[in-house]
């Protein structure tokens, strides 16, 4: 095992780099729950899907999002950018719809080889179980709503849903193709001044960033809100 992955270690580093992102965090924008966010960070500290300024970002996004807000996110994997979402959400109403095929499977080469890697070494066949399972360790299940399907077989599911949700959170295929037509059926959900946001944006997943740049320049997005390490944000 490599030096830091040690358990001590790893705690140590966890410790510098989540107080130093929390410092930086507090004073942007004191007025938000940071206590909750390092609960939750601390629950996922061997996650290793997302930066703590890009975690920070999408609690922000969320926190900002009114009582009771209805959001989707296309990509969850074990739950943890999830969960970062649900932690902010306000309301008994708010609620998540997480769309995952819950196995890894992409069409994007390089990210199907390192699904292969993770799930051999799970020894399972899905990661919903886990994703439940953290859930409910951070008090969170009453929030989502864990949708088992292909992203577009999906939004085909949830048409009635179409111009109600608040924010959506897309992080699921990451070829060109599979993230342009996530963006062209996802993208009508969001309703009028609501957001849209992305994971990978400017990564070595090239497709994603080609998909979400010729959208842009093709005016189907209002205005861009915000950029956090490789999440874009934009309002609809
Ligand atoms: C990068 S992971 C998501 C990580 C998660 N958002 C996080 O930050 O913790 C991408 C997820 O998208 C899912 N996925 C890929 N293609 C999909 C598709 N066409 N439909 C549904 N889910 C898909 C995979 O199963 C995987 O769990």
């Amino acid at each position: 095992m490599a030096f830091k992955h040690w358990p001590l270690v790893r705690d140590v580093r966890f410790a510098q780099k989540c107080n130093r992102f929390l410092r930086g965090a507090r004073k942007r924008r004191p007025e938000l729950n940071w206590e909750e966010f390092h609960r939750i960070a601390r629950h996922f500290k061997t996650d290793d899907m997302g930066s703590f300024p890009e975690r920070g970002y999408l609690f922000q996004l969320a926190s900002d999002q009114p009582a009771d807000a209805q959001v989707v996110e296309v990509g969850s994997w074990m739950g943890a950018s999830t969960c970062f979402i649900a932690g902010a959400l306000r309301g008994a109403g708010a609620k998540i719809f997480a769309v995952d095929n819950f196995q890894g499977l992409s069409t994007c080469g390089e990210d199907s080889a390192w699904y292969n890697r993770h799930f051999q070494k799970l020894g399972a066949k899905s990661t919903l179980e886990i994703f439940q399972k953290n859930f409910a360790d951070l008090g969170f299940t009453l929030r989502a709503e864990p949708f088992v399907s292909d992203s577009l077989a999906a939004a085909q599911t949830l048409a009635a849903k179409r111009g109600t949700i608040d924010f959506i959170f897309i992080d699921g295929d990451h070829s060109y193709e599979a993230c342009k037509a996530d963006i062209v059926a996802w993208a009508p959900f969001v309703k009028c001044g609501g957001v849209i946001a992305f994971h990978d944006f400017g990564s070595r997943a090239d497709g994603v960033t080609r998909a979400i740049f010729e959208e842009t320049k093709a005016g189907r997005f209002a205005e861009i809100i915000g950029v956090a390490g490789t999440i874009i944000a934009f309002r609809m």
